[in-house]
C-alpha cells in the first residue's frame, strides 16, 4: 500500500496535465452541435484507461458511447481465494459462492458536462484550463471529469506499483449524466450480469468545506417540463394590436407566479402528499454540520437568503422538494427595444423531489394544475422532460462505515454525513437493474462553480480523492 501512495504522491502533476486534457473537450450534451466532441471525449477515456492497463470499451448507444473499462483479469494461480470455487471463467454472470467471492465494485462517473454559457464571465475560456490558486478552472473540472479521473489514477498507482487489488473493478463513465441518463439505463438492463457488483462507488457529489469530507447518503430526485403558452400566429405591433390580444409572455408570469406561495411553499396540490417527514435525529444531526448563513449567504451573493418556511437551509436545500424556473424565454432578446406582442413564452421548469415523491406523479399535478390556471386567450402546450427518483440509503451500513475510514484516512480529518439537494439519475436505475447501492464519496467544494461560469477543482481534493479511493478497495475488500 506504501507503494501505491508514494506513486500517487510522486505523479500528481502528470495527473494534472491529463485532466486539462480532458477538459478540453467541450463535451456539453445538452448541445447537439457537441454531439463529436462526446465521442472523441469517450474516445480519450478509452485510450486514457488502455493506457494505464485497464481493459476498456467503447460501448456505442442509441445516444452518447458509455466508457466501460475493468480492471484485468487475474491468472487464475493468482487468485487463492478462489481455488475450487464453481466460477466460470467465462463472465461475472455466474456469482460464485459466497465464501470464494471475489469483491466487485462499479466506480460511475460522467464526461459530458453542462452548458458553459454565459461565455463572458468566464475570466478565461470554458474549455482552455487554467490553473490558478491550487485549483484547475474549466467547464466539467469537478463536476465530473476531476472526480472519476482521482479513481482512475488510484487503480493506476495498483496497477502501475503491481500492488495486488484486493477487488474487481469496473469504470462505466457515461456522456448523458446532465440530460437524465436515459440510455445508461437501458445500457444497464442489457449488460446486468457483467456489472452484477458489490457496491457503485460515485465521487460526483459535494463536501461541506476542505476540512470535512462527506459520505452522502441522500439525493434528490428530479421531474423536468417545458412549458410554452402560444398566443397570436405571429409577433405583433404591440402599438397597433396591444390591448385587443393577450400577451403570452404576461400570461405566463402570472401562471408561474401561482406555483410558489410567499412562505417559500410549492402551492400546487397534492405536491407534499407523499413527502416523508424529516425525524426530529435528522434534523438533530442536520444542524450540527459545518454552515455559515453568513458565508453562505456571500457565496450565493443574494441580499437576503429565502426559502420554505420552518426549514433551515440545510434541510431546504438537501431533504426539502422544491420548484424551479431554470430558464424562461418570449420575445426580444436583442440589445434596445422592440415593441411587440410575442408571439410564444417558454419557461424551464424543474421539480427537486425528496423520499417519497414519484417523478410521474409529480408531472402530472403539474400538468393538472397548470391547465386550471391556464387562460383561454392562449394555448399552452407541456412537455416533460427528464425524471429521477430520490435516493436514501443508510449510513451506518458495513459499507457505508468502510467508506468513512477510507475518507478519514485520506483527509486525516473525521468525515461527516449528510443529504445532498442534487440528482444523480442513474443511481435508482443501479440498484433497480443490479441490486446495488451506492456509496457517494464527492470531492467537489461549495464554491467550485459546478454548472456556474468559472468551474474548477481543488487540486488538494484530486490528491485526497486519488488517496480515498485507494484506501477505499482495501476498506471495502475486508468486510
Ligand atoms: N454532480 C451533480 C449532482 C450533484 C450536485 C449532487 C451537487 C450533489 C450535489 C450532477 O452532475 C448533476 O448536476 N446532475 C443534474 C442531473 C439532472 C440534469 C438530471 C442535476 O442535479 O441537476
Ligand atoms: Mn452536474
Amino acid at each position: 500500500m506504501q507503494a501505491v501512495i508514494d506513486y500517487l504522491t510522486q505523479n500528481q502533476s502528470r495527473f494534472v496535465d491529463q485532466l486539462c486534457e480532458y477538459v478540453r473537450f467541450p463535451s456539453v450534451s445538452a448541445q447537439p452541435q457537441h454531439r463529436q466532441d462526446l465521442q472523441a471525449c469517450a474516445q480519450w477515456v478509452v485510450s486514457h484507461c488502455q493506457g494505464i492497463g485497464l481493459e476498456a470499451r467503447l460501448c456505442a448507444t442509441q445516444g452518447n458511447p458509455v466508457v466501460v473499462a475493468k480492471t484485468p483479469h487475474q491468472p487464475l494461480a493468482d487468485r487463492k481465494s478462489e481455488v475450487g470455487s464453481q466460477r466460470s471463467e467465462v463472465g461475472r454472470s455466474l456469482r460464485p459462492p459466497p465464501s470464494t467471492h471475489r469483491p466487485h465494485f462499479v466506480v460511475y462517473g460522467h464526461y459530458d458536462v453542462q452548458p458553459p454559457e454565459p461565455f463572458e464571465l468566464w475570466k478565461s475560456p470554458p474549455f482552455e484550463p487554467r490553473i490558478e490558486g491550487g485549483a484547475l478552472f474549466a467547464r466539467g473540472a469537478c463536476d465530473n471529469k476531476g472526480q472519476n479521473l482521482a479513481h482512475l489514477k488510484a487503480v493506476e498507482a495498483y496497477l502501475n506499483t503491481g500492488t495486488e487489488l484486493p477487488c474487481d473493478i469496473t469504470f462505466v463513465i457515461e456522456g448523458e449524466e446532465e440530460v437524465g441518463s436515459s440510455s445508461l439505463a437501458t445500457f444497464l438492463k442489457e449488460h446486468r450480469d457483467e456489472l452484477a457488483c458489490d457496491a457503485i462507488v460515485i465521487s460526483d457529489t459535494g463536501m461541506p468545506d476542505a476540512r470535512h469530507p462527506a459520505l452522502t447518503y441522500a439525493l434528490r430526485g428530479i421531474a423536468a417540463l417545458e412549458i410554452t403558452l402560444r398566443g397570436p400566429a405571429r409577433d405583433l405591433h404591440s402599438g397597433i394590436f396591444g390591448g385587443t390580444v393577450d400577451n403570452p409572455a404576461l400570461a405566463l408570469c402570472q401562471l408561474l407566479a401561482k406555483l410558489r406561495d410567499k412562505h417559500g411553499r410549492v402551492a400546487i396540490p397534492g405536491f407534499y402528499d407523499d413527502v416523508q417527514p424529516l425525524s426530529a435525529y435528522e434534523r438533530k444531526q442536520m444542524a450540527r454540520l459545518p454552515f455559515n448563513s453568513r458565508d453562505y449567504q456571500r457565496l450565493v451573493g443574494v441580499p437576503r437568503l429565502f426559502g420554505e418556511r420552518g426549514f433551515t437551509p440545510i434541510e431546504q436545500r438537501s431533504a426539502r422538494p422544491t420548484l424551479e424556473i431554470n430558464g424562461l424565454t418570449s420575445g426580444y432578446q436583442g440589445e434596445g427595444s422592440k415593441t411587440i406582442v410575442p408571439a410564444w413564452a417558454r419557461a424551464k421548469v424543474t421539480t427537486r423531489l425528496v423520499p417519497n415523491q414519484r417523478p410521474a406523479r409529480i408531472i402530472n399535478l403539474v400538468r393538472k394544475h397548470l391547465k386550471k390556471l391556464c387562460p383561454p386567450t392562449v394555448r399552452m402546450e407541456i412537455e416533460a422532460g427528464h425524471g429521477a427518483e430520490p435516493y436514501l440509503v443508510s449510513p451506518a451500513s458495513p459499507q457505508a462505515r468502510a467508506a468513512l475510514r477510507a475518507l478519514e484516512s485520506a483527509f486525516g480529518c473525521e468525515p461527516v454525513l449528510m443529504r445532498e439537494g442534487g440528482s444523480i439519475p442513474i443511481v435508482n436505475v443501479f440498484k433497480k437493474s443490479l441490486g446495488a447501492d451506492a456509496l457517494l464519496l464527492g470531492l467537489a467544494l461549495p464554491d467550485d462553480n459546478a454548472h456556474s461560469p468559472n468551474e474548477k477543482f481543488d487540486l488538494g481534493c484530486f490528491a485526497k480523492g486519488q488517496l480515498m479511493s485507494a484506501h477505499l478497495w482495501q476498506e471495502l475488500a475486508r468486510l
